[in-house]
């Protein structure tokens, strides 16, 4: 078995594999997963959330076999998580996103695919034997989308997630030290004092050359091929999502839609209005706007200004089974995990992914032993104590002039 195999597989939780990552990968690719906006507040304050609540048992009493199943927009699910859509996969890892999608779908979830991905949709579809989403931005323009759109249709995906808080990449200030910039000019002088942290992981480094080396994003076809990784932060910026390109995509797209990237009751309403399916309450893993609350804190709020219209799901810090249940027994119908499984792939791939399965999901049964609960239906708030303040809302009235 070599290092990476064994780190892999002796992993006891979502930190092994961090770390086993941050052992694979260079420096800007790991700090691509690990890092977040700015100062990194919300990246922190996402994960201490969980920290707020605390069980409350019920003790001597027996409980079948654990059950895990849920669903999500009617599909059935063996396990209540779902895997987030993470950008620039196959960075991590050869074919990223379909060795990915493929640990997703065997293991009975959906695997949601980022616009920002290096394999093309139909491989990824085609690599798992799951259910899976497309995660859209409209790069490139509203025809580049539409015909994207088309292709994810035709591919089978079956939920289309629009993303709603990424007019413009937030600063991830780690990639700026790293020489993103200058690592993308693919010019050797101002490459030159970044390459070391390339040549100290020359394992990655052969993998990522035998891949094809530096991804495009075939899910972005612009008239002159696929979108170039110098591109994004322009396209992105030149293709703001607003409320008016929801009612364009849902003309588009007859399946359902998930909007994601929800902070308030009032941007919950509006996506609900708008004819979403589901929410997703997310600050894009502390990655976009800094200093906005911890998702978890969020949840409750997005709950009651939704009663029950749709489902809600939640992203965010989550590291271990137990911040799982926790975000159930708020109300969550399920979570998406995005670095616990990239932390997996950047470590070993297709083993490492399994093994953050593996490691959420045995957390999850053991949890709900020791809670009492025989199942995931049957969580609920009284097996928490979560801080009082979360449930005072003070629900925004409705601005009358809500920007388009
Ligand atoms: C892309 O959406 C990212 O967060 O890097």
């Amino acid at each position: 078995m070599n290092a990476m195999a064994g780190a892999v597989s002796r992993a006891v939780n979502v930190e092994d594999l961090r770390r086993a990552a941050r052992r694979r990968l260079p420096r800007v690719v790991f700090d691509y997963i690990d890092g977040g906006a700015d100062a990194e507040i919300t990246l922190r304050e996402n994960c201490r959330a969980f920290e707020a609540i605390t069980f409350r048992p019920r003790c001597a009493v027996e409980t079948p076999p654990s059950d895990l199943r849920t669903s999500v927009l009617g599909l059935p699910l063996s396990l209540p998580f779902l895997f987030a859509p993470v950008g620039s996969s196959r960075m991590f890892y050869p074919r990223g996103e379909e060795v990915a999608a493929r640990v997703a779908g065997a293991a009975g979830t959906v695997y949601i695919l980022s616009t920002l991905s290096g394999c093309r949709l139909e491989d990824v579809k085609k690599a798992t034997q799951g259910h899976a989403w497309y995660q859209v931005y409209l790069c490139g323009g509203r025809d580049v989308a539409a015909s994207t759109i088309g292709r994810a249709r035709d591919a089978g995906f079956s939920a289309l997630v629009v993303t709603i808080d990424t007019p413009v990449a937030g600063l991830r200030e780690r990639d700026f030290r790293n020489g993103t910039k200058e690592l993308l000019t693919r010019r050797p002088w101002p490459m030159l004092p970044y390459v070391g942290q390339f040549i100290a992981r020359p394992r990655w480094l052969a993998q990522f050359i035998a891949d094809g080396g530096l991804m495009t994003f075939p899910n972005v076809m612009l008239p002159e091929g696929p979108m170039l990784y110098t591109d994004v932060a322009a396209a992105l910026e030149q293709s703001t999502v607003t409320w008016r390109d929801l009612d364009w995509i849902r003309d588009r797209w007859r399946g359902p839609i998930v909007v994601k990237g929800i902070h308030t009751s009032e941007d919950a309403r509006r996506a609900v209005d708008a004819g979403a399916s589901a929410l997703v309450v997310s600050n894009h893993g502390g990655r976009q706007l800094d200093g906005v609350p911890p998702t978890l804190r969020v949840l409750p709020e997005v709950l009651a200004a939704v009663n029950g219209r749709v489902e809600v799901l939640v992203d965010g810090g989550i590291r271990r089974g137990s911040d799982v249940v926790k975000a159930l027994c708020l109300g969550a119908r399920a979570v998406l995990i995005g670095r616990a499984y990239a932390y997996g792939l950047g470590a070993g791939g297709g083993p490492g992914v399994t093994r953050t399965v593996d490691i959420l999901r045995t957390d999850i049964v053991r949890t709900l032993k020791l809670l009492g609960c025989p199942s995931i239906a049957e969580l609920n708030r009284s097996y928490i104590e979560a801080p009082a303040d979360w449930f005072n809302h003070t629900v925004a009235a409705a601005p009358g002039n809500w920007a388009r």
